[in-house]
C-alpha cells in the first residue's frame, strides 16, 4: 500500500546558470557524485517504496530527461503538467490517480532536490509515518530543528509534548517575514517544514475537498478517465484552470489534522549555491569544488563549480560563487546569493 510521488517540476532559479528552465537543478549532478539530485531522491525513496509505486510529477517539457535518468519507471508513472501551477494541483492529481488504483494507499510526497545523506534514518522515519498514517486520518510532515530565521521555509508550531515522537501541529506558517521567524525561533517549540509529507490518499483528498473545494471538484470531475488513455486530454483541458498555489498555503496552513515527526536525519534543501557550499567537503581554505581542476592561491570560502573541462586558477578571490558553464561564466559574491533570482530576470530581458 506504499506509494510515493516525487515533485520535480521546479526551476531552481537561484542555481543559475547551471539550473535553467530547459534543464533545472534536480536533473543535474549538483554534488559531483555522478548522480543527479532526482536520481539520488529516487534511490532513497526506492529503499522503502517499490519502483512500480513511485510517480514523478513534472512539467511536460521534462518527460524525456526524467525517463532517461530513471529507467526503473514507465511513462505512465510520470505525471505531466501542461502548465506550472506550483505544488497543490500536482499533488491532488497524483493522489486522485493513486486513490483510483488503491483506496487504502498511503503516500509520500518528496521534493526532488534536497540533500539527505543518512538514507537509513530517512527510511525508518518514513516507515513510522506510513504506519501512523495508515491507521489515522492525519496529514504528516517531517520537521527540522531550525538554526536561523530563514524566511524561505514553512514553520511548524508543535504542541509541547516533548516525550512523544509525533506531535500535533498547532499552527503551520508558510514563509513568515523575518521578525516573525525570529520570534518563532525564540519560542523554541517550532520546527522547519522539510516539505516532505506523508498521508493516506483518503486523508489528503478529503482535506482538499474541505480546504480547496474548487480545485477538488475541478479534478474529481476527471476521476472516470484517470489512469486511462483519456487522462491526457482531461489534464490538457483542465490543469491550467487550477489555482496556482503551493500545498503549504493551500492545505497545511488550513488543515487541523496536521502532525509532525522530527526528522532523525540531517537535511538541507540545497536552495542556493551557499547551501551547496555548506554541505560539500571543503579544502583547508573552505573552498568547495565540484568537478574542477584548480590552482588556488589567495582563495577561501569559494564555491567553485565547473563542467570539469577547464583548469580554474584563482588568486585574490574569497567567498565567491565561481561557476563556469559553456555559455556563461558567473563570478558572484556568496553573500548576495539570494539576488541571483532577480539578476536572472534582468539578464533574460537583456540577452
Ligand atoms: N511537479 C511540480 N510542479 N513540482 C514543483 C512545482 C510544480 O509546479 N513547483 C515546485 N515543484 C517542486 C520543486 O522542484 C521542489 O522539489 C518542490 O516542489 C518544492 O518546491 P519549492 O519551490 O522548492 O518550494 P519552496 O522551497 O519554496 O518551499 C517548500 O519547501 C521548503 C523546504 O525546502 C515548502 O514546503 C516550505 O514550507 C518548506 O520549508
Ligand atoms: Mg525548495
Amino acid at each position: 500500500n506504499k506509494y510515493a510521488v516525487i515533485m520535480a517540476g521546479g526551476i531552481g532559479s537561484r542555481f543559475w546558470p547551471v539550473s535553467t528552465a530547459a534543464f533545472p537543478k534536480q536533473f543535474h549532478d549538483m554534488l559531483g557524485t555522478g548522480e543527479s539530485l532526482l536520481q539520488r531522491t529516487f534511490s532513497r525513496v526506492n529503499k522503502v517504496v517499490p519502483s512500480s509505486n513511485i510517480y514523478i510529477l513534472t512539467n511536460e517539457n521534462y518527460l524525456n530527461i526524467t525517463l532517461e535518468q530513471i529507467p526503473e519507471i514507465s511513462k505512465e508513472q510520470v505525471v505531466l503538467e501542461p502548465a506550472m501551477r506550483n505544488t497543490a494541483p500536482c499533488i491532488l492529481l497524483a493522489a486522485l490517480k493513486i486513490h483510483k488504483n488503491n483506496k487504502n494507499a498511503v503516500m509520500l510526497v518528496a521534493p526532488s532536490d534536497h540533500w539527505i545523506e543518512d538514507e537509513a534514518a530517512f527510511a525508518s522515519d518514513l516507515e513510522l509515518c506510513f504506519k501512523t498514517c495508515s491507521e489515522k486520518n492525519i496529514l504528516m510532515t517531517l520537521g527540522i530543528e531550525p538554526t536561523f530565521p530563514n524566511t524561505g521555509y514553512g514553520y511548524i508550531e508543535a504542541e509541547k509534548q516533548l516525550d512523544s515522537d509525533i506531535k500535533k501541529v498547532r499552527q503551520f506558517t508558510e514563509k513568515p517575514d523575518y521578525e516573525t521567524a525570529r520570534s518563532f525561533l525564540n519560542q523554541g517549540n517550532y520546527l522547519w517544514n522539510a516539505g516532505i509529507f506523508i498521508w493516506s490518499v483518503h486523508s489528503i483528498t478529503e482535506s482538499f475537498a474541505e480546504n480547496m473545494p474548487g480545485m477538488h471538484s475541478l479534478f474529481s470531475e476527471g476521476t472516470a478517465v484517470l489512469n486511462t488513455s483519456e487522462e491526457k486530454k482531461f489534464i490538457a483541458e483542465n490543469y491550467a484552470r487550477a489555482e496556482n498555489i503551493s500545498i503549504d498555503y493551500g492545505i497545511l496552513e488550513k488543515a487541523d489534522n496536521v502532525y509532525v515527526k522530527k526528522a532523525s536525519f540531517d537535511w538541507n534543501d540545497l536552495g542556493t549555491w551557499g547551501a551547496l557550499h555548506e554541505k560539500l567537503n571543503k579544502d583547508t581554505e573552505e573552498n568547495a569544488i565540484v568537478r574542477a581542476k584548480t590552482h588556488l592561491v589567495d582563495a577561501s570560502g569559494n564555491m567553485i563549480f565547473t563542467s570539469g573541462k577547464k583548469l580554474v586558477v584563482v588568486d585574490g578571490i574569497n567567498n565567491y560563487i565561481i561557476v563556469d558553464k559553456e555559455d556563461v561564466l558567473l563570478l558572484f559574491p556568496k553573500e548576495k546569493e539570494q539576488e541571483i533570482k532577480s539578476l536572472l530576470s534582468e539578464i533574460s530581458e537583456k540577452f
